[in-house]
């Protein structure tokens, strides 16, 4: 981060969507109270929404059930925060961005491309920021591979693999079974959980993509795989003692990926589990679910300034991060997030920079606080701009939605037409 100047005043914030992500961004605004204020909160859940108000010291007149309530009376604050559910982009935003706020949207920007450019053109008309979070620009291991790049001193770049590794719980818990299940409630997985790894390779490389094919599918979460005399819950399974995919192993064994179920007043964590297990979507068999998203896809991508990368996304793996290896014209990085290793070509010199530590360090490793940051100093000083325009977050997203044709339709596609 550059020199940071804040006015004296803190920025102020609305909260619309009071998860996971909303949490983790107001971490700034407990750390740092003089630079952002939260001062409303939009949440139809009410135990969320009051734990925000209890700990933001909120009063009723600053919680709100529904974004449409709030943007009926909306209160005076610099920006919103927009950490919805995907398929509750698009409207928020455009009436965050009528009403006059900033907007830090969550990823991705809305549903389809058409939407993404009607927001990027509302901003560039209303003349306010909207920020896309792609948390990647703002974590270390990845802002350390743009710096060695941009230095120039191992060339050019010639060929870049990056492959996304969505961890098998992570795919079962989000992807077959959770929120991100199907296309019509969110979107195609490669816009979901990869527009991050489209955004990284653009700012990497500095360039726009040309061309692109891309082939994928969902090959396995489909009840003609279901085992012979497997059962639609876990819990009621014959076959879940050796499942890899168990419910029960996740949630109530092993205690994984349940950060996110709401424990009500007077229960305990173990009865919820045992609740969702029973009837729950998160209890239910995934190849009885009614999901739809791809679980592998690739893509090759030919960019204008003829660097070609090949992307994969692939979810039948315990790894869960980014690998990326890029072959520049003096010499070689790869990295997993856990190492990097910086090779050159003359001497056969190498170098590994080791960021084992960072790996499930909270905040994405900082990088929800840098992100945050950024923003919140971007108000607050008008020289200093957000790390991600909103256009270059909609060109990202344009090369994920024409993935998804090139898929389904089996054409390469230009995109410089
Ligand atoms: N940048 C990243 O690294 C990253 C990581 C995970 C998720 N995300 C994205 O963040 C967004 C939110 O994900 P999350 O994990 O916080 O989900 P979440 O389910 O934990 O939180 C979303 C919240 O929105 C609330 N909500 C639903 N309808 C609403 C409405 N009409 N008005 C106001 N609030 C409403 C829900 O009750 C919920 O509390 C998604 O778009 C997701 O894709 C981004």
């Amino acid at each position: 981060m550059d020199e940071i100047t804040f006015s004296n005043t803190p920025v102020t914030i609305v909260a619309i969507g009071g998860g996971n992500r909303t949490n983790k961004y107001l971490e700034y605004a407990v750390r740092h109270p003089e630079r952002l204020q939260l001062v409303g909160i939009v949440e139809p859940n009410p135990l969320r929404r009051h734990a925000l108000a209890e700990k933001f010291g909120l009063k009723p007149e600053q919680c709100f059930e529904d974004y449409k309530l709030f943007f009926r009376n909306p209160l005076k604050a610099d920006a919103v925060l927009i950490a919805t559910p995907e398929n509750i982009h698009f409207e928020p935003c455009m009436l965050a961005i009528e009403a006059g706020y900033h907007v830090l949207l969550e990823k991705p920007i809305a549903r389809t491309l058409a939407e993404c450019r009607a927001i990027a053109r509302a901003a560039r008309n209303k003349g306010v920021i909207v920020g896309v979070c792609h948390v990647l620009r703002y974590h270390p291991y990845f802002i350390r591979i743009k710096e060695i790049v941009d230095s120039g001193e191992l060339g050019q770049i010639i060929s870049i693999n990056h492959n996304a590794a969505v961890g098998i719980d992570r795919m079962t818990h989000g992807y077959v079974r959770g929120m991100w299940r199907r296309e019509e409630i969110t979107n195609p997985i490669l816009i979901s959980k990869c527009c991050h790894d489209i955004d990284f390779l653009l700012w990497l490389t500095s360039s726009q993509c040309r061309k692109l094919t891309s082939f994928g599918s969902l090959r396995w979460y489909r009840p003609e795989n279901a085992p012979a005399g497997s059962s639609d819950r876990c819990i009621n399974c014959p076959i879940e003692p050796s499942c890899p995919y168990s419910a029960v192993d996740l949630y109530r064994t092993r205690r994984d990926w349940i950060s996110n179920f709401d424990v009500p007043e007077g229960a305990t964590i173990d009865q919820v589990i045992d609740r969702e297990l029973r009837t729950g979507p998160y209890g239910r068999c995934v190849f009885h679910c009614d999901n739809d998203v791809a679980d592998h896809q690739v893509i090759a991508m030919e960019m204008e300034n003829d660097v070609t990368i090949s992307f994969t996304m692939d979810t039948f793996t315990l790894d869960d991060q980014r690998q990326t290896h890029i072959r520049l014209t003096q010499g070689e990085i790869d990295g997993d997030e856990r190492s990097l290793r910086i090779r050159w070509f003359r001497g056969a010199r190498e170098e590994v920079l080791d960021f084992s530590s960072l790996i499930g360090t909270p905040y994405h490793a900082g990088a929800d606080l840098n992100l945050i940051e950024d923003f919140v100093h971007t108000l607050a000083c008008k020289e200093h701009n957000f790390r991600t325009s909103i256009e270059q977050s909609v060109e990202s997203h344009r090369i994920c939605y024409e993935a998804e044709r090139s898929r389904l339709t089996g054409q390469t596609i230009r995109l410089d037409d």
